[in-house]
């Protein structure tokens, strides 16, 4: 039997939902590379969960519905902006200790890049160590495998494969893996998408990547660390309106999903640093009294109302080993910047 109907067999495909169906991005990339769906998604109890956060008297959105098409060309541009330092200073630590990084990852590895969006971070990578395989895992199903294509576009030797999943569900790719048994897995987390979850959740999805290493395998990731005020705030309230055209967008993502009704102008982006809790929040404040259709419910929002749309953890590096250590990750190596903004760490179990 050959690996794909293998896969296929084990694995239901998952029913193309709002948030996931974007178009494949058609970039020109020759070959067609497999895209799989894991893990089954109840697509009516998911539904029932966004509308249940909707109507607390708290309203939260999970952050993962943000990555439509739109979302996720948003978050593109974000990346570009020079208040959203993330990439850049993560780009010169990975630049400035790439040797050191890369004799701590095993040779020929199956490269697991989670939550991959566009997958710009791995080639260097994936050329550098000859990954045998690269496996780009992530809930927008529409943009894999154009992604995955471009992470090995210059690397013939690479195996490619995209997974698309919700990983804040369950992560389970031990039959993936198990398929090069022989090849540890290196699974790389960058953007600080780590921060996304509070540290419970966080410890969970730590803990269930260790559960996947075998000797020689690793986790890779990139974490934002405290800082003043100031820079923070600034990196999630650019002077463009990007990082808010990107919080609105995410409810014309819930209109579609849960049959809402929500008009996105009448939302104010706003973006606060916790310092106590360390982390930017992210909330989308109503700019005037308002009563939003969701489903078959109503709701009212009275000016100044909000809805949580994201948690941005920021960490200190002894704060994050510590998460860590509490994940079972022990063989913990970090890098860091001259300002100590950002850190990288290499961990295995
Ligand atoms: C902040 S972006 C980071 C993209 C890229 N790794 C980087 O560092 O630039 C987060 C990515 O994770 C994906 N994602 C978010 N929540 C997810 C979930 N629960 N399961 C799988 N993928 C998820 C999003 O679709 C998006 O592509």
């Amino acid at each position: 039997m050959d690996r794909e109907a293998n896969l296929m067999e084990r694995n239901e495909e998952i029913p193309a939902s709002a948030y996931s169906q974007h178009e494949t991005a058609s970039a020109g990339f020759a070959p067609p590379v497999r895209v799989v769906a894991f893990g089954k998604v109840d697509e009516d109890a998911e539904r029932a969960r966004l509308v249940q956060g909707l109507l607390r008297r708290h309203a939260t959105i999970e952050p993962k519905y943000f990555y439509d098409a739109r979302g996720c060309a948003l978050y593109e541009r974000i990346c570009t902006l020079p208040e959203y330092y993330l990439p850049t200073v993560e780009r010169g630590i990975f630049a400035r200790y790439r040797e050191a990084i890369l004799r701590e990852l095993p040779h020929a590895p199956q490269w697991i890049d989670l939550g991959c969006g566009d997958g710009r971070k791995s080639p260097d990578w994936v050329r550098a160590l000859k990954a045998r395989r690269y496996v780009g895992v992530d809930i927008a199903r529409g943009a894999l495998s154009a992604t995955v294509a471009r992470a090995i576009r210059d690397y013939d030797e690479t195996e490619a494969l995209g997974i698309a999943c919700d990983f804040s569900r369950s992560l389970d790719l031990r039959a993936v893996i198990a398929e090069m048994a022989d090849r540890p897995a290196v699974f790389f987390y960058p953007g600080s998408s780590i921060g996304n979850f509070p540290e419970p959740e966080a410890v969970a999805l730590l803990r269930s990547v260790g559960d996947h290493l075998t000797p020689g395998g690793r986790l890779f990731l990139g974490v934002d660390l405290v800082k003043d005020r100031g820079a923070l705030e600034a990196a999630y309230a650019d002077a463009q309106g990007v990082t808010a055209a990107f919080n609105r967008n995410v409810l014309a993502v819930v209109n579609r999903v849960a049959d809402a009704d929500f008009v996105p102008d009448r939302w104010e982006h706003q973006a606060v640093f916790d310092a106590r809790a360390a982390r930017i929040e992210m909330r989308l404040v109503a700019r005037e009294n308002q009563r939003v259709r969701i489903g078959d419910q109503r709701r009212g929002f009275a000016r100044g109302d909000s809805i949580l749309t994201e948690y941005s953890h920021k960490y200190t590096i002894e704060g994050f080993g510590a998460l860590l250590a509490s994940a079972g990750f022990h063989r913990v190596r970090a890098w860091t910047d001259d300002r100590r903004w950002y850190a990288v760490f290499v961990a295995g179990v």
